[in-house]
């Protein structure tokens, strides 16, 4: 074994014990599940935001309370080694190629899932609208870069 393999073992078992994940396809079902559940909660909100169905400030704290714990749940799946794109996976290639970049995305997200609790706890409707836009535009930015 070279010394890059050596490096890659190392880096493998570090990153298990850190992790807790057996293996890359458990690192993509853990991200994936993450995912929709966040997207779960977030569809609600939407609901409400569009008025498909009636807006409940009650109901749409506790989700954005739950969907910014959840905005951080996802990203430890992708740096599983070994959980680059396969067959399981919409992720693409580009994130392990930018992955500051895809690591800014990620942080950036959290702070405006963040915000949307704080302006559905305060309760007005106007500033509610407006975070959950902002915590919208992540999605599709995201993955217009890095999701298949
Ligand atoms: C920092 C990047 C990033 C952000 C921000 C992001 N996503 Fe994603 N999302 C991804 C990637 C990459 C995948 C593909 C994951 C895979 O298949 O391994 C994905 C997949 C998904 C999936 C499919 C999960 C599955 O079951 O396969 C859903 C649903 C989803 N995202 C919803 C959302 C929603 C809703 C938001 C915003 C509220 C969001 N995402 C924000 C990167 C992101």
């Amino acid at each position: 074994m070279g010394l890059v393999g050596a490096t890659l073992l190392a880096m493998s078992f570090s990153a298990t014990s850190q992790h807790a994940f057996n293996n890359a396809d458990k690192a993509v079902e853990y991200r994936q599940k993450a995912l929709s559940i966040m997207q779960n909660n977030f569809a609600v909100m939407g609901d409400m935001v569009k008025g498909d169905i009636e807006f409940d400030g009650v109901i749409f704290a506790e989700r954005a309370t739950d969907f910014a714990a959840l905005s951080a749940i996802p990203w430890i799946g992708f740096s599983q080694p070994g959980a680059q794109p396969g067959n399981n996976t919409d992720a693409l290639p580009a994130i392990w190629d930018n992955w500051d970049d895809f690591v800014e995305r990620a942080e950036q997200f959290q702070n405006d899932a963040k915000a949307l609790q704080e302006a559905a706890a305060a309760g007005d409707q106007g500033d509610i609208r407006k975070a959950f836009m902002a915590a919208a535009r992540n999605c599709k930015g995201c993955h217009d870069q890095y999701k298949d």
